[in-house]
């Protein structure tokens, strides 16, 4: 049954369907906590100042945390026939205490107070994000940790460029999330402003302490415009933003698994339980979770336009508009946290086909630019350097070889004096991956280096 608690100057209410419509409990039911530890604040605050007597206000903070506690242990059922969440705790605390309970809203408006809940339930819940990222990270650096020596193809266009290791591409994605870590962590820096005492929009004559309900509530500081406060909503788009960012990370990271989880590259082989079979194809090993996370990204790039549209043309200050910012922002909230623990309990049980990477390095003369820095060791200018090991590609071609090693010192020759004996321990994999030790590149000790500088900033607290 529909309830309403207070219709003001109108004597008529919308019918059940049209109540649904405007309704947002099912969404923001999970502000729950958040809306009693505001509203403990406010009446604290009321009582401080006089506003209300105080033993009135130390009545009603009471039985407001004895809501919270029903609501935790299941004996208060949160009632989704009202309309949103602020108002079924304001019901139940005159339910429970009559007149006095009554009292809760003097200078406050649903407005200020959606706000301070919205911002409260993100001070809780990114903390727990950057958390599962920094797992998440960790993940990818142990993992890299024991390839620091496995090499493997770099690709650039998709086509195989220069040889790499398993563990300097981890460290790559690793690089990204901490980054997504601490957009986040910059995100919650400028959120952290209390918006209650704003009211409906214009403050209030009654004498509020902003300062004293945003300490209470742990914010760094009251937002300096009523207004702003009631009416942006900039902080939900900079963190749906940071939660699609990351998201499209991951789904990037989710295509290379993909491709490299085809017999076509061969270089992963996920384990059985983060792997789908077919209902028609019975030999089939489907990399779904990969997939699905790389399918959700898009679902959360969608959150993100959704608010930016929703935004986009309201006029200032509060419209009801701003009731729709919640799901999108939930659901990108929600979607990410998903998303980043099945991407992690995949990786981690994953195999690598090491044997395969190694092998993949081989033909696709990964070696040429190894041919070149040589030559421009040896004195010769870099484009005529590449020159040089583009015709030697071309020879090796031309004779049916897949190597440049597989072409005589005296072959070389023809086409570069420079060539000594050497060169052969330039050309394999292996050694080019060990002689690329500059600043963020694949050698073995440089890799364990950013690995290292990862952990130090994944450990962090600020961005
Ligand atoms: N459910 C509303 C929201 O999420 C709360 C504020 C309602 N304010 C109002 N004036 N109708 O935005």
């Amino acid at each position: 049954m529909a309830q309403v608690l207070w219709s003001g100057r109108l004597s008529a209410t919308p019918d059940e369907e049209a109540f649904a419509f405007e309704s947002s409990i099912t969404v923001d039911q999970r502000l729950v906590l958040e809306d009693i530890e505001g509203s403990i604040a406010h009446v604290t605050m009321l009582g401080a100042q006089g506003i209300i007597p105080e033993e009135a206000a130390q009545k009603i903070g009471e039985e407001l945390k004895r809501i919270a506690a029903d609501i935790t242990e299941g004996k208060l059922v949160i009632d989704t026939g009202v309309e949103d969440i602020h108002s079924f705790i304001e019901g139940v605390l005159t339910a429970r205490l009559g007149d006095v309970g009554r009292m809760v809203h003097a200078g406050r408006s649903r407005n200020d107070q959606v706000a301070v809940d919205v911002r409260l339930y993100l001070k809780h819940h990114i903390p727990e994000l950057q958390e599962e990222l920094r797992q998440t990270g960790e993940t990818l650096l142990s993992v890299a940790e024991q390839h620091l020596t496995t090499v493997m193809p770099g690709y650039t266009h998709l086509q195989r460029a220069q040889p790499v290791t398993l563990a300097h591409h981890l460290v790559a994605w690793a690089a990204g999330l901490e980054r997504d870590r601490a957009r986040f962590a910059d995100a919650l820096a400028r959120l952290d402003e209390c918006p209650l005492g704003s009211g409906a929009l214009a403050g209030s004559t009654l004498p509020l302490d902003r300062e004293a309900t945003s300490r209470a509530l742990g914010f760094r500081r009251p937002t300096i415009n009523s207004m702003d406060s009631v009416a942006d909503r900039d902080f939900a788009l900079e963190v749906t933003s940071c939660c699609a960012i990351t998201m499209v990370h991951l789904s990037r990271f989710c295509e290379d698994i993909i491709l490299w989880a085809t017999e076509e590259f061969g270089f992963i082989e996920l384990a059985e339980q983060w792997s789908t079979g077919s209902s028609i194809m019975p030999q089939k090993k489907n990399p779904d979770f990969a997939e699905l996370i790389r399918g959700k990204s898009g679902r959360v790039t969608g959150d993100l336009v959704t608010l930016l549209t929703l935004l986009k043309g309201l006029p200032y200050a509060y419209d009801r508009d701003l009731q729709e910012d919640k799901e999108a922002l939930f659901d990108a909230l929600d979607t990410l946290r998903a998303s980043l623990r099945m991407f992690r309990g995949m990786l981690a049980s994953a195999r690598f086909r090491t044997e395969r990477m190694a092998r993949s390095c081989q033909g696709g003369f990964l070696e040429a630019t190894d041919v070149a820095e040589y030559l421009v060791r040896r004195g010769l200018p870099f484009r005529r350097a590449h020159e040089v090991a583009a015709q030697v590609v071309r020879d090796c071609i031309a004779a049916g070889q897949r190597h440049i090693g597989e072409r005589t010192l005296e072959q070389l020759r023809e086409r570069s004096e420079l060539f000594n004996e050497d060169i052969y321990e330039a050309l394999s994999p292996r050694a080019s991956v060990e002689r690329r030790r500059t600043a963020g590149g694949p050698a073995p000790e440089e890799v364990q280096r950013q690995i290292g500088e990862l952990r130090r900033r994944f450990s962090r607290k600020e961005g």
